[in-house]
């Protein structure tokens, strides 16, 4: 569904990423690896929409996204979090994930909602499914909380509802597991299994190879900003080419 095809990108001098062709396929937790500064979270950024490639494409269902805007490709329904926690820290749980939602309305979404009954009712049905996200990864009795007093491992879960509040078909996850404790971990290995029942399909960049090997699909893996390997789980860990980049980065 979702594919690069010889993605480059240069800052100046620097090719952070170098032809990479990845594919993601539906329904599938697909993973990105590599060492630290390999190019995984630069990829992310083209794919949505943060830059534009030097030269490649990048192809949803056959349509081209390079080059797009952010909001485009949250409408073609990609959506993605960060790897430096990107939240509304005054706001609420619940109303981050309204924000996510509301990335699929239109611009005075909230001057507009009050006046009549049947925008009441609508923003009723928008509070009530928010809420139900909430629930989905275990957040809802923080719901009035001010995001920033989440712990860190929680502002992780709340990223990823928020994303998935703008109904993606894929989410692109940059690093969920950073500064989740054991036990958050484990649930998230949970969560992405739900979040694939859902029907959403998950690319993630992750350094917790626990985790990575116990979900991926498929994994690529990207060093110097090129494709170095790619294969299932198994396959990669015994890679001797991945291990090498691995003992010989500074991960
Ligand atoms: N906006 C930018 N301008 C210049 N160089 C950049 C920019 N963004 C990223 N880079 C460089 O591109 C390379 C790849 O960085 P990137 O953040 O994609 O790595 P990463 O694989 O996500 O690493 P990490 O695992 O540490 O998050 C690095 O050398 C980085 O310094
Ligand atoms: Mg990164």
């Amino acid at each position: 569904m979702l594919e690069t095809n010889k993605v480059t990108i240069r800052f100046g001098g620097l090719i952070a990423v170098n032809e990479v062709s990845i594919r993601v396929q539906p329904n599938k937790i697909t993973a990105l690896i590599g060492p630290n500064g390999a190019g995984k979270t630069t990829l992310f950024n083209c794919i949505s929409g943060v830059y534009k490639p030097t030269s490649g494409e990048v192809l949803l269902d056959g349509r081209h996204l390079e080059g797009r805007r952010g909001f485009q490709i949250n409408e073609a329904g990609i959506t993605r979090t960060y790897q430096v926690i990107n939240l509304f820290w005054k706001m609420s749980v619940l109303e981050n994930v309204l924000v996510g939602m509301n990335s699929r309305l239109k611009s005075n979404f909230w001057d507009s909602l009050f006046s009549t009954k049947k925008k009441r009712e609508e923003e009723q049905r928008i509070h009530k499914k928010a809420y139900e996200l909430l629930q989905f990864v275990g957040l809802e009795e923080y719901a009035d909380a001010p995001a920033a007093s989440l712990s860190y491992g929680k502002q992780r879960l709340l990223e990823i509802v928020r994303g998935l509040a703008s109904e993606p078909q894929i989410i692109l996850l940059d690093e969920p597991a950073a500064g989740m404790n054991t036990t958050e971990k484990a649930e998230l290995d949970i969560l992405l299994k739900k979040i694939i029942d859902m029907g959403v399909t998950i690319l993630i960049v992750e350094h917790d190879m626990k985790l990575i090997m116990n979900v991926s699909n498929y994994i690529y893996v990207l060093s110097n900003g090129k494709l170095l390997a790619e294969g299932l789980p198994n396959e990669i860990q015994q890679n001797p080419d991945v291990i090498a980049a691995y003992l010989g980065g500074d991960d």
